[in-house]
């Protein structure tokens, strides 16, 4: 589904992604872990095309990512990939169903009443059918989040993409977030995630990439990784995060 070969990306100078080459197949969950500047947002935003790769291959569901691409490819290219990040970044002029209506409305020319039922399939879906009148600034942070997650799969995307989406989230709220993204995974969905959340990495991924320093230096399933992590800057990374 999504496939990097020799990918290699710089900021000015600075080597962003070293040679990447790694794959997700579809249905497969990815988490991506490793240290703070490691590149594991800038891996992930160069699938949807946020970020350009300068060398190397980037596929998404058999189509190239990276060349030369027309607007109107490219906005289709991001309509078919979910992408939930950090800061929820709902319209906040909007009542959730509104929110969730807008894409498919504007991008696939769905009508109305078609929207606003799916909108509340998926707002069911997320545990949230009762808030589809509220405005977003009514809505705790772990609720906010799941209308981001609800809103992405309004567009019926093939794969999702997460960079820390329980990050900026109080501690009682991130079991919320995830247990929607663990239902997901379960349904089949093709799934790249980057968190720190190692017990939602060890009971949901199929795979866990570890990256630092531009490059990933470890590929396992999360048994082998977890237990038995190769490379020393894993294994130093797990120690640490285990100290914490
Ligand atoms: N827009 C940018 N311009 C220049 N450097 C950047 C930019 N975005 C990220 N970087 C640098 O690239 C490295 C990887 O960043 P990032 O992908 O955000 O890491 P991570 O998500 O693993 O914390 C960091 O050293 C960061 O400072
Ligand atoms: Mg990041």
């Amino acid at each position: 589904m999504i496939s990097f070969s020799q990918v290699n990306k710089w900021y000015g100078d600075y080597h962003a992604l070293v040679d990447i080459s790694a794959e997700v197949k579809k249905g497969e969950v990815v988490v991506v872990c490793g240290p703070s500047g490691s590149g594991k947002s800038t891996l992930i935003r160069t699938v949807n095309r946020l970020e350009e790769i300068q060398s190397g291959d980037l596929q998404f569901d058999g189509s190239k990512v990276n060349g030369p691409m027309p607007g109107k490819q490219l906005n289709q290219l991001r309509s078919r990939i979910g992408f939930v990040f950090q800061s929820f970044n709902l319209f906040p002029h909007m009542s959730v169903l509104e929110n969730i209506m807008f894409s498919p409305q504007r991008l696939r020319a769905m009508g109305k009443s078609e929207a606003r039922g799916k909108a509340m399939t998926l707002l069911e879906r997320v545990g949230l059918a009762n808030k589809a009148e509220s405005y977003p600034a009514q809505l705790s942070g772990g609720q906010q989040q799941r209308v981001a997650i609800a809103r992405a799969l309004a567009m019926e995307p093939p794969a999702m993409l997460f960079d820390e989406p329980t990050s900026a989230l109080d501690p009682e709220m991130v079991g919320e977030v995830l247990a929607v993204m663990r239902s997901l995974a379960q349904d089949g969905m093709t799934m790249m995630c980057v968190t720190h959340e190692m017990n939602f990495a060890r009971e949901v991924a199929d795979r866990v990439w570890f990256m630092d320093a531009g490059s990933i230096l470890e590929t396992a399933d999360p048994q082998t990784f977890f237990s038995k992590p190769q490379h020393p800057r894993a294994q130093r990374f797990l120690s640490d995060l285990r100290a914490h």
